[in-house]
């Protein structure tokens, strides 16, 4: 499909951002760095730059004097501020017969670009990565539940992000909108709900490589589930809860008695980010990592964006800046597979 127009219902730009691991806009001209820096929309390629989360690679083409021009050294400006990731053009002849800066570059250049710009990445090649993502509910009757605010966003993110980099990956998906579930074949995905349903799914994972604790998992659960509605009775009443187990914590102390090597990482979404409870809480979890990120300051539930601090039981601490989920799930990714080797 090339035009926006082709099939309005069917909001094809929608679906092809949707399913992007990167977007490749090559050669791109002058005209459509313009468009981009504008946030247009009004045909198939910027309406669908427009919706997307994944990164974007632009490699410039176009006459030297249209390059140095202040307007696209702005337009360029602007966009590479956004995350856009810009390949300068290359010196040399041009379709005029002209020569300067503004030449397209020859295919090995660009996928060197790719490459570098950990867009192309196979670093993952074979290694199987496990990420538990979205929120657990706890039933309270047949119609309501304890539940928590957790898209499944920043777990989905980590798993396409790893599974680009060509890792088979499963995803633990607790109550996550179907749209968000990826479609590919070097992703499995088993659904569950509630915290006794994790710990099962749990309990089944095995000789992996790296598993992200993504999942908002419920404390508590409601003593009892009731079978019928509850009905309004008039006055206040009260609902009694049960502690519901550490899974991570009990996971990662069987894991590790069993001899198991692979990196764990936990999340911690805190109203504040302070690094000495931070790192009790690693060291309660026994995890490698925890990565934590500030709730309350930063908007991340539902968002696309998400930041924080990742920290590791051997001391390093990595601030990954407050950016799009899946450009935060490649940097961590960046972090943990130097460890992986
Ligand atoms: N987690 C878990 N089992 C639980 C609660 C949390 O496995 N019952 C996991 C989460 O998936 C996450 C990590 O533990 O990876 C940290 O979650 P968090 O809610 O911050 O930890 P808690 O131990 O519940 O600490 P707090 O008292 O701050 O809620």
């Amino acid at each position: 499909q090339s035009s926006l127009w082709d099939d309005v219902a069917s909001g094809a730009h929608i679906e092809l951002a949707r399913d992007a691991e990167f977007i490749v806009i090559a050669p791109a001209t002058a005209d459509c760095l313009a468009r981009l820096a504008q946030g247009r929309a009004d045909d198939l390629l910027s309406a669908t730059v427009l919706t997307a989360t994944c990164p974007v690679a632009i490699i410039p083409a176009m006459h030297h004097q249209m390059w140095l021009n202040p307007a696209t050294r702005a337009n360029v400006e602007i966009l590479r501020s956004r995350g856009f990731l810009i390949m300068d053009p290359v010196v040399g002849p041009l379709n005029n017969g002209d020569v300067g800066v503004g030449r397209f570059p020859e295919t090995f250049e660009i996928f060197d670009f790719l490459a570098e710009s950990q867009l192309l990445q196979s670093d993952l090649l074979g290694k199987k990565v496990v990420v538990t993502a979205g929120g657990t509910r706890e039933m309270i009757d047949p119609v309501r539940f304890i539940g928590n605010l957790s898209s499944g966003k920043q777990g989905i993110a980590l798993a396409k992000a790893a599974a680009s980099r060509g890792a088979n990956v499963q995803i633990i998906a607790a109550n996550i909108s179907p749209e968000l579930l990826p479609n590919d074949p070097l992703i499995s995905i088993v659904k569950i709900s509630s915290t006794a349903d994790l710990a099962v799914q749990l309990s089944k994972v095995e000789g992996f490589d790296l598993l992200f604790m993504a999942a908002a998992v419920a404390d508590y659960r409601p003593s009892e589930i009731s079978t019928e509605k509850i009905k309004r009775s008039g006055s206040a009443r009260s609902l009694a809860l049960e502690e519901n187990p550490d899974l991570l914590a009990t996971f990662t102390a069987q894991h590790r008695a069993k001899g198991g090597r692979g990196i764990i990482v936990g999340f911690a979404a805190e109203s504040a980010v302070d690094v000495e409870s931070a790192t009790t809480k690693m060291n309660r979890k026994g995890v490698d990592y925890l990565f934590v990120n500030d709730v309350v300051n930063n908007d991340v539930f539902s968002s696309d964006f998400n930041g924080g601090l990742l920290l590791g039981s051997s001391g390093e601490m990595a601030n990954l800046p407050y950016q799009q989920k899946d450009t935060l799930a490649h940097a961590l990714l960046n972090v943990l597979g130097e460890r992986l080797g």
